[in-house]
C-alpha cells in the first residue's frame, strides 16, 4: 500500500504523518454542557526498519507458552497434520494483526480492506526467536505432551524442533503461587537473596540478546497466575524503594516483578499476561527511566471478550444490565493454580473490573453510585476432566422497558490456549511496533508513547492506564483505538462511519 497524500512523508528509515485530531472540549455551567469543538495538530513518526525480534516468555513450558512456540513453528515450516476431520493447514486465526482486516477506503463505492499487518511495517512472527524460563524443566516438545492442547499428529510433527528448545531455571517463591504446583518445580534458581536473582535472570536476558543477534527482546509472563503482594508505598513505591526491597529480599517483591525490574534494567518492554499487580509504582519509574514500556494485566481472551461485548451492546441499545453471574469451569494447570483462594482472588479482581466504565458512562441508566453495583459473580471451580477446554457459562439479567427483564444465557467453551497464545503474538508484535512510533504535539519535540502502554488494553483483561487515564474495557472502542492509530500512523484517513463517499459520490 503507498498513501499519496501532502500530509504524509517517507524515506529510508521513516514514515511521518501529520494528523489534525479533532475532539470536543466540555464545560459544564451549571446543569448545561457548553461544547466547543477543537483541533490538535500531532505528528507520527514511524520507524519503517524491521529489528530483529527476540521474546522470552516467563511460564515458557506452560500450556500457553508451548501452544504459541509450537503454533508459530508449525505456520514458519509450513507444518501440516492430520486429525479426524482431516488435514489441516497452520493459521493464525485469533490474532487481531495475523488475521483481521482493516477498512482503508473505497474504490468506486467498493470499501477496500486489508490485513491490519500490512498497515505499517511490522515483525513477522515466524521470525520471532523465542526464549524463556519455566519452574519445570521439561523441553517444550515433552512440555507440549503435557499441556494436552495441540492435536497428537503436530505434537509429533513439531517434536523435533521442540526438544531441544529448554526452558532456563527460574526464580521460585512458592508463597505467590499454590502450593499444588510444587510438584512440577524441579527447575529452580537455588537460594533466596532476591538480588542475586534480578541479577541471574538480567544476565540471562543480556546472553539471550548476544548470542542470538537481536536488535531488541521483550519479555512476557505467562506464568502462573500469582497471589496479589501486598503493596506498599515504603517498598514497592519509586525505583529506588524497590531496588532496596530487592536488596534485603523483602518477601513482598514477588516472582513477576523480579522478572519485570530486570526486563526493564535490560531496556526491555515488560507485558503481564496474569492479573497480579506485577507493575507496581517503582517498575514503572524504572521502565520510564529506561525508556521501555510495561503493559497488563491478563490476556482478554473469551469470557471477558465477550462480556466486554455484550454488556456494550446493551447499554449502547439503552438497557441495564443488573445482574452478570460467570461460572467457569477448567481443568488445566492454570485452573489447578486458580483452586487456591489467594490465586483466584486475582483472577476474580479482573475479571470483576471489565465492565465498569460501560456502566459508568451511561447515567441514564445507572444515575446513583449504588445502581452501579450491579450483582457481578465470578466462580471458578477446577475440574481435571475438562483439560485446556474451558466452560464458561455465564448468565446476563438486564432490565428492559415498563421493569421488564430479558435475560442471555451463554455456553461458551474456550479452547484456553488457542485462544490466548495469537493474542500473546499481537501483545508482542503490537509492543515492538509502538517502540518505533513517536509524536509530536504541536510541533514540540518526537517522543514516545507513555511508558503505561495502554493502547494494548484491547488484549488485556484489567487494562493499566497511565495514572489519570481513565480505562476503557468497551471492546469495540478498545479495537477502533488500535485500529485508528496505525491508520493515522500510515496517513490513512480515521473512519467514523457516515459513509458520506458511498452515498453521495
Ligand atoms: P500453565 O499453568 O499451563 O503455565 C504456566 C507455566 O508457568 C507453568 O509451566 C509453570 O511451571 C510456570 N511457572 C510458574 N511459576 C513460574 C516462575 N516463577 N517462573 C517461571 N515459570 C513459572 O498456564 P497457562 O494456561 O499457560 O496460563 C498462563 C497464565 O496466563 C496464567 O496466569 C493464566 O491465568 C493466564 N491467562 C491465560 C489465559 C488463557 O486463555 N489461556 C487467559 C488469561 C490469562
Amino acid at each position: 500500500m503507498k498513501v499519496l497524500s501532502t500530509t504524509t512523508q517517507q524515506d529510508d528509515h521513516f514514515l511521518i504523518s501529520d494528523y489534525d485530531y479533532k475532539s470536543t472540549n466540555i464545560e459544564k455551567n451549571g446543569d448545561k454542557y457548553i461544547a466547543k469543538p477543537q483541533i490538535t495538530n500531532f505528528k507520527f513518526k514511524t520507524d519503517t526498519r524491521i529489528p530483529k525480534l527476540g521474546v522470552m516468555l516467563v511460564g515458557w513450558g506452560g500450556n500457553n507458552g508451548t501452544t504459541l512456540t509450537g503454533g508459530i513453528l508449525a505456520n514458519k515450516f509450513n507444518i501440516t497434520w492430520n486429525s479426524r476431520r482431516g488435514t489441516h493447514q497452520p493459521n493464525f486465526y485469533g490474532s487481531l494483526t495475523q488475521s483481521s482486516v482493516i477498512k482503508i477506503g473505497t474504490c468506486n463505492t467498493e470499501e477496500v480492506f486489508v490485513p491490519f499487518k500490512d498497515v505499517l511495517p511490522m515483525v513477522n512472527p515466524c521470525d520471532i526467536v523465542f526464549g524463556g524460563w519455566d519452574i519445570s524443566s521439561l523441553n517444550l516438545a515433552d512440555a507440549m505432551g503435557r499441556a494436552q492442547v495441540v492435536d497428537y499428529d503436530l505434537q509429533q510433527k513439531l517434536r523435533p524442533y521442540l526438544e531441544k528448545l529448554v526452558p532456563l531455571p527460574s526464580i521460585y517463591y512458592p508463597d505467590f503461587i499454590a502450593a499444588n504446583q510444587g510438584d512440577r518445580a524441579d527447575n529452580v534458581i537455588p537460594g533466596n537473596n532476591k538480588l542475586e536473582h534480578l541479577n541471574i535472570i538480567r544476565k540471562n536476558i543480556a546472553d539471550f540478546k548476544q548470542q542470538n543477534n537481536l536488535d531488541k527482546v521483550i519479555l512476557l509472563w505467562t506464568a502462573n497466575t500469582e497471589r496479589f503482594c501486598v503493596e506498599d508505598p515504603n517498598v514497592h513505591g519509586t525505583a529506588e524503594k524497590l531496588m532496596k526491597s530487592i536488596e534485603s529480599s523483602h518477601p513482598e517483591i514477588s516472582a513477576s516483578t523480579i522478572f519485570a525490574c530486570a526486563a526493564c534494567l535490560e531496556g526491555c518492554s515488560f507485558i503481564n499476561g496474569s492479573p497480579q499487580n506485577t507493575i507496581v509504582p517503582g517498575v514503572i519509574e524504572l521502565a520510564e527511566k529506561a525508556g521501555v514500556f510495561v503493559a497488563g494485566d491478563d490476556f482478554k481472551t473469551g469470557q471477558t471478550k465477550f462480556k466486554t461485548c455484550l454488556v456494550e451492546y446493551l447499554v449502547g441499545a439503552g438497557i441495564k444490565p443488573k445482574a452478570i453471574i460467570s461460572y467457569n469451569h477448567l481443568g488445566n494447570n492454570d485452573g489447578k493454580n486458580l483452586s487456591q483462594e489467594s490465586c483466584f482472588k486475582s483472577k476474580e479482581r479482573s475479571k470483576k473490573t471489565c465492565v465498569d466504565d460501560i456502566l459508568e458512562s451511561n447515567k441514564v441508566l445507572y444515575p446513583t453510585e449504588e445502581e452501579l453495583n450491579i450483582d457481578h459473580t465470578i466462580v471458578i471451580k477446577y475440574c481435571p476432566e475438562t483439560g485446556d477446554s474451558k466452560k464458561a457459562m455465564d448468565e446476563y439479567i438486564a432490565e428492559i422497558f415498563l421493569g421488564g427483564r430479558q435475560t442471555f444465557a451463554v455456553y461458551n467453551v474456550c479452547e484456553d490456549s488457542l485462544l490466548a497464545a495469537p493474542l500473546i503474538m499481537d501483545l508482542l508484535l503490537l509492543c515492538e511496533l509502538f517502540e518505533r512510533i513517536q509524536f509530536s504535539k504541536d510541533s514540540t519535540e518526537f517522543q514516545r508513547f507513555d511508558t503505561v502502554l495502554s493502547w494494548l488494553s484491547y488484549l488485556m483483561k484489567a487494562p493499566k492506564s497511565e495514572s489519570g487515564i481513565t480505562t476503557i474495557n468497551a471492546l469495540s472502542r478498545q479495537r477502533a483505538m488500535l485500529e485508528n492509530l496505525v491508520k493515522v500512523c500510515a496517513g490513512l484517513t480515521v473512519d467514523d462511519n457516515l459513509r458520506l463517499e458511498v452515498r453521495y459520490g
